[in-house]
């Protein structure tokens, strides 16, 4: 039978195949619009004995396939759902197979920081790779070397432009701001946040002064300013309390908060609710459910920005082009 490539239209995969996991319907959704891509048929369900079982509606032989799959909580089953998919999609024979994680479980785990305790971030990229996934695509890692725990290529995307922009409209209405890191780990990217507001830096700093008590400063001048603290991740909204409380108390004006994944455990809603911020700006890499959604907290979305890194990949065209790197 002859075979019907196009010589003028090269394609080292064939169409793009999209699946989706149930954690994160809506971005998942999202971004088979941006692309105009159907979501792929599968039943994923889970048996009364609590397996997991994954069947495709159709064969994904050859396809160049993306499995969008946040592993936020309930984190176990998210995870079980991604690495089942992943399995049933090589054992189909697609021609390349690419996790989306936007939100990565276990990340805080990226180290022996004390004796006998796992690197479970390790664990996942490990389980990742075994399940069969060729590369993967994530965004704002906990610590960038987790890059190192894959064997597999993959684009670690950053919403700081996208959280970014977003301050940057909204410089003008500020007094005199100040981005704060409220996590020592996180100061790189709060320089960089910084560097791009034009404006100065500080860093709340957390020391351990017994074994549980932890004291708490300010470097950088906040008096009398508007503040941005900027973080990865809030779970449980602890070290935004701890950063609000000591910025007020060195004199910072109004509060504005800026994270990329809103993890959200409880008691963070609560937490957060209390807290005189003036607005809370997180993306959708994890869901955040109708009585969590506060009156000031504003969720940008990545979805475009997965749906472009997608499609990149899928024609092989460079994606650090897009933010001129
Ligand atoms: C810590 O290393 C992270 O950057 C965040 O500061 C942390 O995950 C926030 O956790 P929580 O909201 O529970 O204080």
């Amino acid at each position: 039978m002859p075979h019907t490539a196009q010589p003028h239209a090269p394609r080292i995969y064939g169409d793009i195949g999209l699946y989706a996991g149930n954690s994160a319907p809506e971005l998942a959704q999202e971004i088979s619009d941006y692309l105009g891509v159907p979501l792929s048929g599968r039943d994923l369900l889970k048996f009364p004995n609590d397996n997991i079982f994954c069947k495709l509606h159709s064969s994904a032989r050859g396809k160049d396939v993306y499995v969008i799959q946040t592993t936020s909580a309930p984190s176990s089953d998210n995870i079980m759902e991604l690495l089942i998919m992943l399995q049933t999609l090589k054992l189909d024979s697609v021609g390349r197979l690419t996790a989306v994680t936007p939100y990565l479980a276990y990340a805080r785990s990226d180290k022996k920081d004390q004796p006998r305790v796992p690197i479970s971030a390790r664990l996942i990229a490990d389980m990742i790779e075994v399940a069969g996934a060729d590369r993967y695509i994530t965004l704002d890692l906990h610590a960038g070397q987790i890059q190192g725990f894959f064997s597999i290529p993959g684009d670690v995307l950053t919403a700081f432009h996208m959280l970014s922009d977003h301050f940057l409209e909204r410089k003008a209405d500020m007094h005199e701001p100040v981005v704060v890191s409220a996590d020592l780990g996180y100061a790189k990217k709060g320089r960089n946040f910084a560097a791009k507001l034009q404006v100065p830096m500080a860093f709340v700093e957390k020391r351990r002064t017994g074994p549980d008590t932890e004291a708490m400063s300010v470097i950088g001048d906040v008096d009398g300013h508007d503040v941005i603290i900027v973080d990865d991740e809030i779970d449980t909204g602890g070290s935004i309390v701890q950063a609000c409380n000591i910025l007020r108390q060195s004199g910072a004006r109004d509060v504005y908060v800026s994270c990329v994944h809103p993890v959200l455990s409880d008691p963070a809603t609560e937490r957060l609710r209390s807290l005189d911020i003036r607005e809370i700006i997180a993306t959708n890499t994890v869901p955040v459910p109708p009585e969590k959604r506060l009156p000031n907290l504003t969720i940008l979305s990545i979805a475009p920005l997965l749906a472009e890194v997608i499609l990149r990949a899928h024609e092989g065209r460079s994606v650090g082009a897009m933010f001129n790197e």
